[in-house]
């Protein structure tokens, strides 16, 4: 069975306009993931797709507004007091910028020692050690438990925010563009930390990324994410070497150091307008910047569905690249 079930997961935001208007956004519109135990589901898309949004829904960071988060078949969304706690102490977040997650007045140590008191667990006297040995399982040297974060480097600062999500034997991390604002060389050992983290301890990962390059080193499965919605989804193999999806081929068409010779010969280029989220088109919402659109994506929504096993998408003309 899957550790985290996403099903239909909406979650929307009340836009203050002028004059006393208001609309509201789609940031999520009916997303539905599954992610089994030990694996790595990579988010992509680009800025302001929901990725964030749907995964701090996902972890109760943020209101849904409808759908159902089961992790291990529990539903996140309707807990409440005390077992809410004890759920939130199995799903934990790493940010992007370990700059401004990490308490600037607080030491190293009790950064990492705060999810534990928050959620007290494990028990008061066993803290300390729990600290330690966190410590040592990031990479990061006893001592520098009494150090303040602006005393460490960037990658040292991410190993801080990795240790502290793992203080509660979390079964579940969010990666939130976790190594994006490294160096490329310091990205490296920070994905080869989390990917041995994930080995020895069973965890599994949602990875958000815009780095396909990323992705591609990390997932075991992707999910392309477009206006809310998930117009794409596959295994990373065949997400990378046969999208179906023409959003999906214009992402890969534009990052130069994926392989393309296995893509298809030419590279899709979205042009054209983003719709107004706030006043969505009735069709599909890449129709307008996708260059095999026909009046029917103009009219009616694709639904996500599987176009071959494990393979789904959000297409009326799915396939791939330059027919
Ligand atoms: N608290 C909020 N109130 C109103 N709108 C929000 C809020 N949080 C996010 N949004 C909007 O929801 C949409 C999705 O944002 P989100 O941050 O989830 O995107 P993202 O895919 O993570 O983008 P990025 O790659 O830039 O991190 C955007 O249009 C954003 O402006
Ligand atoms: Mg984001």
């Amino acid at each position: 069975m899957s550790l985290l079930e996403i099903e239909n997961l909406s979650v929307r935001f009340r836009i203050k306009g002028g004059w006393g208007r208001s609309a509201w956004l789609h940031a999520v519109d009916d997303v539905s993931l599954s992610l089994p135990r030990g694996k790595t589901l990579a988010l992509v898309g680009e800025s302001g797709s929901g990725k964030t949004t749907a995964a701090l829904a996902a972890a109760r960071l943020v209101p849904a507004s409808e759908g159902a988060v089961r992790l291990d078949g529990t539903d996140l969304l309707t807990l409440e007091g005390e077992t809410l706690r004890r759920a939130r102490a199995r799903v934990q977040v790493i940010f992007q910028d370990p700059y401004s997650s990490l308490n600037p007045r607080l030491r190293a140590g009790a950064i990492v020692r705060e999810p534990m008191d928050a959620l007290n667990t494990p028990p008061k006297a066993e803290r300390a050690d729990r600290v330690a040995e966190l410590f040592a399982q990031v990479g990061l040297r006893p001592e520098q438990q009494a150090l303040f974060p602006h005393q460490f480097s960037g990658g040292q600062r991410q190993r801080i925010g990795i240790a502290r999500a793992l203080a509660t034997r979390p079964e579940l991390i969010v990666c939130d563009e976790a190594v994006s604002a490294l160096d490329v060389a310091v990205q490296a050992q920070i994905l080869n930390l989390l990917r041995r983290l994930q080995a020895e301890l069973g965890l599994t990962f949602l990875f958000i990324s815009h780095d396909l390059g990323v992705v591609q080193h990390m997932s075991d499965r992707v999910a392309v994410m477009y206006m809310g919605r998930i117009v794409e989804e596959a295994d990373r193999g065949p997400l990378f070497s046969a999208p179906l999806h023409p959003y999906t081929q214009a992402l890969l068409a534009a990052v130069p150091s994926i392989d393309r010779r296995r893509r298809g010969r030419s590279a899709v280029k979205a042009t054209g307008e983003t719709p107004d989220p706030l006043n969505p088109p009735p069709g599909c919402m890449f129709a307008s910047r996708c260059p095999r659109a026909e009046a029917l994506c103009r009219e009616t929504r694709p639904a996500l569905e599987e176009k071959s096993p494990g393979h789904r998408a959000a297409c009326h003309f799915p396939g791939p690249s330059g027919d």
